[in-house]
């Protein structure tokens, strides 16, 4: 990696800034609100409320052109093996498209191909059936992505199925779903990367007994015949995924295969088609004009140089209330690392805690905090233009609220009473959508990706392992047969005791 020292200069510009509000900063560069602002396809992004000037993201972008950022998008969109703690290709963009155009890239995007193919005939034979609820297991990546989508875009009535999602190891989860559930008309998919994930394995082994065996159930896995065995699945009924497709990166892979029962197949290709709208971009834009690049460059400024420890997301949308929950494994899972490539401790603090939630609940419960507390929080507020309810002056009342509050945490308000007093001084970035269709769903996940792979560049980590979850699912294996009676060696005093409580 090219050594370079632009931390300092960045620590400067903030230096330079310390004193300049966020109006003063509008007002001293006319055209600031045009100038920060970029239209990707469905996505209109506009950064003018972060506080840097013209000379500050000069230096990131000086930053981003040192670290090959360019290079880096090449390199994986090609196929090269950049997650190199598991010496592997990380080639989700050729799910949903090729980017890449490399004989790796095209041999990885014609297997995705084939896949969805099998998927859609699959989705065909479903919909002919008398199946109306289809139940989908899956933890983490395998959950998350698939969750998100088919509550964000499912259409408010008439679709063909009902689709639920059980992640939790917790038994209630599964009980509640069930509950509602007709084993005659129901199927169930098992969704697994490894198919060695306790939660999944469980709850796949009590969804198979109450539909009464396997005929109803499919999997999804980059383990198919260990999916096959296990759950006495048929072959034509168990879909593939790769080593070259990260769990928290596997929507667009067979792990949407309830998105696609959710939204229908068409939709599924619409979400793919937004995300590849991104790729291409994010592969061809010069950095300046790169929206993941400016992303990940603002993230980069906020948390290494203003020193904020987490990140907010704002869906002034409720079906994208669930975005929150799924950027937290996106980009904590893929960032949350404290080593570089090489095994050196990393130089500079890496990913912030990321949080949010829906707006306007979220104004009646932490707003209050984000206004006048001492921690200050940049924050994505992310809307749409069009609703697709028929309440329009809720919709308008939406995109108010969406309004006032960013630039009431920027501008803030003075008061002589301490009490009353906004200091302002917030940042945020603004996304609209155009309409919250499977293409503009498609292009916003893969912003983030792609803003989460850019960072990983510039800190020099790898986005694409997860070592860091293993440990506690090692002792979580070993503490369940001494919760079942068994007599095992625990060396740690406390969970000794309280397990002995326990039992
Ligand atoms: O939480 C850790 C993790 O390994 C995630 O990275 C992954 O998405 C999830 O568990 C589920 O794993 P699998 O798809 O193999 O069941």
């Amino acid at each position: 990696m090219t050594k370079y020292n632009g931390f300092d200069v960045l620590h400067a510009h903030a230096q330079r800034l310390q004193g300049t509000s966020i109006p003063t900063l509008m007002a001293t560069e006319p055209d600031r609100v045009k100038n920060l602002a970029l239209n990707v396809g469905p996505l209109y992004v506009n950064f003018a409320r972060q506080k840097y000037d013209r000379a500050a993201l000069q230096s990131l972008l000086e930053l981003a052109a040192a670290r090959d950022v360019a290079g880096g998008f090449q390199r994986q969109f090609g196929g090269e093996r950049i997650n190199i703690t598991e010496n592997r290709a990380v080639l989700h963009s050729a799910l949903r498209g090729d980017a890449g155009n490399t004989p790796e890239s095209m041999a990885a995007h014609a297997e995705a191909a084939a896949v969805q193919q099998r998927m859609g005939a699959l989705i065909q034979q479903l919909e002919a059936s008398n199946v109306t609820d289809i139940v989908s297991v899956g933890i983490g990546g395998s959950d998350l992505g698939p969750r998100l989508v088919a509550d964000a875009l499912r259409p408010a009535r008439g679709a063909r199925f009902r689709v639920h999602f059980v992640s939790n190891v917790d038994g209630a989860a599964m009980q509640r779903t069930l509950a509602t559930l007709d084993p005659a008309t129901t199927a169930g998919i098992l969704i697994s990367k490894t198919f060695g994930t306790q939660e999944t394995l469980l709850n796949g082994g009590i969804l198979r007994d109450w539909l009464g065996g396997s005929e109803r159930l499919y999997a999804v896995s980059a383990n198919p015949e260990r999916a096959a065995k296990a759950f006495d699945i048929a072959g034509e009924r168990v879909l593939p995924m790769w080593d070259w497709v990260g769990g928290r990166y596997s929507l667009w892979s067979a792990v949407g295969f309830p998105i696609a029962l959710a939204i229908g197949f068409e939709g599924f290709g619409q979400l793919l088609a937004g995300a590849a709208q991104m790729d291409a971009h994010a592969a061809s834009a010069p950095l300046e004009r790169n929206l993941p690049v400016l992303h990940a460059l603002t993230d980069i400024w906020n948390r290494n140089v203003l020193g904020y420890a987490t990140h907010a997301v704002m869906t002034y949308d409720q079906r994208l209330a669930l975005l929150p929950a799924y950027l937290q494994q996106l980009v904590m899972e893929s960032l949350g690392k404290r080593v570089k490539l090489d095994g050196s401790p990393v130089d500079a603090d890496t990913v912030p805690v990321w949080w949010g939630g829906a707006g306007t609940d979220v104004q009646h419960s932490f707003f209050q905090a984000l206004h006048q507390g001492t921690s200050i929080v940049p924050a994505d507020f992310i809307g749409c233009v069009q609703a697709d309810d028929p309440y329009t002056v809720n919709h308008q009342a939406l995109l108010a609220n969406l309004l006032a509050q960013t630039e009431a945490l920027a501008n803030g308000q003075d008061s002589e009473d301490p009490h009353r007093q906004y200091p302002g001084g917030r940042p945020s970035t603004l996304i609209l959508i155009d309409a919250l269709t499977p293409q503009a769903l498609g292009a916003l996940i893969a912003m983030y990706e792609h803003a989460v792979y850019v960072q990983s560049l510039i800190w020099g980590i790898n986005a694409f392992d997860q070592f860091g979850v293993e440990l506690g699912k090692q002792l979580a294996n070993q503490l369940l047969p001494a919760l079942q009676g068994e007599a095992v060696e625990i060396a740690d005093p406390m969970t000794r005791e309280i397990l002995a409580r326990l039992r």
